[in-house]
């Protein structure tokens, strides 16, 4: 850690508390002049942070910079390692790289934005900078590829509570299989998981699992994704994404373990979006209308179709019918 991030390490853990410059410079063994130039620059990278007469330095309660310090500030016993960048093609694509080269599980890529976002079949993630938390994780669990599926279940209902337990409204999310989080009818987060196999084993050599969430309202919601995408938040929530980011990771660490996955499992089809949904089911070979009747013991969508056969469907899209 360089100065600059030490200063605000220390600023993160007493967010809206004056720390003396003198206490700082103590701390971490360097001059008042240093910690003031420390201080200019982050700044400069956003940080709300203000003198206070006679007091010190406070960084702003309402302060919204994303960082790996405001984060662990709120997470003790932290075992993720954190990184939060301005900006990157794709998280997943940068974290899919590291993870080729060696990289331990349990690293933690966020970008402040995207610039080539990915979602689910081929599509575009909108990922514009300061509205949106856009982070993948490096996975390497010991799970056949059979089971991979069960990530993305699991970490839409982490990133589910992680909302609820923030949100205005008391928290209301819903899941719309396999992996969309809605909140109002709108999209509010993607979840995109992409996996290696082992051939040897069969089993998975690495898992990234990226996660984009619309923390708020963004212009690019008002044309193209008008009506379909959505942010939690309409007006502004104290360190909003620090303690989203908090949350999610706090619980992905609960509902990816393999002995919770029965509860998540049953929290994942209580959340269900489209139960009770009349629904296209759009698949490379075929395209129906159905019912939707809920999700089965394997996260798989149960519809019953206009002959009233019942199938489940492990793969594809499903979009919602207009009535
Ligand atoms: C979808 O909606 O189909 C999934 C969207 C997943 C978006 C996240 S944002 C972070 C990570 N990096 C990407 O390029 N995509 C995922």
């Amino acid at each position: 850690m360089d100065l600059k991030q030490k200063i605000l390490q220390i600023l993160e853990k007493n967010r809206g508390k004056a720390v003396s410059g003198e206490e700082i410079a103590n701390i971490l063994s360097v001059s008042r002049s240093a910690v003031w130039k420390g201080v200019s620059a982050l700044r400069k990278d956003g940080y709300d942070i203000v003198a206070v007469t006679n007091k010190g330095y406070c960084l702003n309660e309402n302060s919204e910079e994303l960082s790996p310090q405001g984060i662990y500030a709120l997470y003790e016993n932290c075992s993720y390692e954190i990184e939060v960048i301005k900006q990157v093609s794709s998280t997943n694509s940068v974290v899919k790289r590291y993870a080729q080269q060696g990289k331990s599980e349990n690293y933690v890529l966020f970008s402040q934005s995207q610039t080539e976002g990915r979602g689910r079949l081929g599509r575009r993630f909108e990922s514009p900078d300061k509205t949106g938390l856009y982070m993948s994780l490096l996975l390497r669990p010991k799970m056949s590829a059979k089971d991979a599926l069960f990530i993305t279940t699991s970490a839409a209902v982490a990133v589910a509570r992680a909302i609820d337990s923030l949100s205005e409204n008391g928290g209301n999310s819903k899941i719309k299989w396999v992996n969309d989080i809605y909140l109002n009818d709108l999209k509010v987060c993607g979840i995109l998981t992409e996996a290696s196999m082992d051939f040897e084993s069969g089993g998975l050599e690495y898992a990234v699992l990226g996660i984009g969430v619309n923390v708020y309202h963004s212009e690019v919601f008002d044309s193209e994704l008008k009506g379909i995408a959505g942010g939690i938040f309409k007006s502004e929530v104290k360190n909003a994404r620090n303690r989203l980011a908090c949350g999610i990771l706090k619980e992905l660490e609960f509902c990816l373990k393999e002995e919770n996955r029965k509860e998540v499992l049953a929290e994942y089809k209580k959340r269900s979006y489209l139960d009770g949904k009349s629904v296209n089911v759009i698949s490379p070979k075929e395209s129906y209308p159905a019912d939707v009747v809920g999700i089965d013991d394997e996260a798989r969508l149960i519809v019953k179709t206009k002959d009233g056969e019942i199938k489940t469907i492990s793969s594809g899209e499903v979009s919602v019918r207009a009535i």
